[in-house]
């Protein structure tokens, strides 16, 4: 009899096919837990006769094995499932969209600068940034004891006073003109320093875009006449130039150009404090003395030169009225912008 029911014990167990985590605690409970039916059929040993003790030993710890393995197995399996319903993905649901950037007010502002300028045939090029006293001082018509090198409030390298960071885009004028021969069509974007305190209007770094024409024959009308072209598609054809006598170590005769002012269509406002015109950029004609010091020969050569700010022009397109706002890189801020390039 115990054999019979230990037989049939055997074949329940086979058979059974516990799919859910309930159906496998079911499963446990009947059959191998503490009071499931194995328990049952092991105490039954105490029946059999003595020379078949060792048979039914077997047959129990067959049933035994048999319900924990199935055990074992399903419940491996009902993890395994649970897990790859996190792990794997709908793979034919659409993509995520990707948070695209913006671009910087600066780099619009630059990006548009050198688009112009690019139209009418000027090619763009870049100096270092980390310059000599040569470049960004004295091949520029001031020499260490000059007075206008009061002008700008310079950033030199830590025990290399013949090294420093450049305060303006002219020091690329000297490498160009250095290392070509004119004619020379050319701007030069980058990133200039200068030993300022920062203020809502003013920053130790910001941008130039710097210009540069060298040609036989090239006049101060020709400096109008690009200056005025790049003001109109800049703010707008109705824009109108003006250039008042300014003083530049490099440049003679020089000049501040002032735009009639986009916001209030030269009526007056607060951007232009009232006066209708707003400055934007310095120029002149390239001092023979400067082209001499390139090898240039001046006497067959004659060139102009502008550089502008570009903070400025963003702060004036955007009414942007602190420009430390440009170089805290807050995404609330540069969200604002052209959003894509
Ligand atoms: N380098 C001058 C500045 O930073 C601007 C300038 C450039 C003036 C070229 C004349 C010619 O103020």
């Amino acid at each position: 009899m115990p054999f019979d029911k230990a037989n049939s014990l055997l074949k329940e167990v086979e058979n059974a096919n516990p799919t859910t985590v309930e159906e496998l605690e079911q499963f446990r409970i009947k059959y191998i837990g503490a009071k499931g039916a194995l328990k049952d059929i092991f105490s039954e040993i105490r029946t059999i006769e003595p020379g078949r003790k060792g048979e039914f030993g077997q047959l129990t710890n067959k049933i035994k094995q048999t319900a924990e393995e199935k055990f074992r197995i399903v419940k491996e399996a009902l993890e395994e499932a649970a897990e790859s319903n996190i792990a794997i993905p709908d793979l034919f649901a659409p993509a995520e969209p990707l948070d695209l950037g913006s671009r910087h007010p600066v780099s619009v502002m630059m990006n548009r600068i050198v688009d112009i300028f690019s139209r009418i045939g000027f090619t763009v090029e870049e100096g270092p940034e980390v310059e000599d006293d040569w470049h960004n001082f004295t091949a520029l018509g001031t020499p260490p004891d000059h007075p206008a090198r009061d002008m700008q409030d310079t950033f030199y390298v830590a025990n290399d006073p013949a090294h420093l960071l450049r305060t303006h885009t002219s020091s690329v004028q000297i490498r160009v003109m250095e290392n070509r021969k004119p004619p020379i069509r050319a701007i030069f974007p980058g990133r200039v320093y200068r030993n300022e305190t920062i203020s809502a209007r003013a920053h130790a770094q910001f941008h130039q875009v710097e210009g540069l024409y060298i040609d036989e024959k090239v006049a101060f009308t020709d400096l109008q006449q690009t200056l005025l072209h790049f003001a109109k598609e800049m703010f707008g054809a109705t824009t109108k130039i003006r250039l008042r006598p300014s003083f530049f170590p490099f440049t003679e005769p020089s000049a501040e150009m002032d735009v009639s002012c986009f916001i209030c269509d030269a009526k007056g406002c607060n951007v232009c404090k009232q006066t209708g015109w707003v400055e934007i950029l310095g120029c002149g004609m390239i001092d023979p003395v400067v082209l001499e010091n390139c090898g240039i020969d001046a006497e067959k050569y004659t060139g102009f030169a502008f550089g502008m700010g570009v903070e400025r022009q963003a702060m004036l397109q955007y009414r942007i009225n602190d420009i430390r706002l440009l170089f805290e890189n807050d995404v609330r801020f540069l969200r604002q912008f052209e959003a894509t390039i």
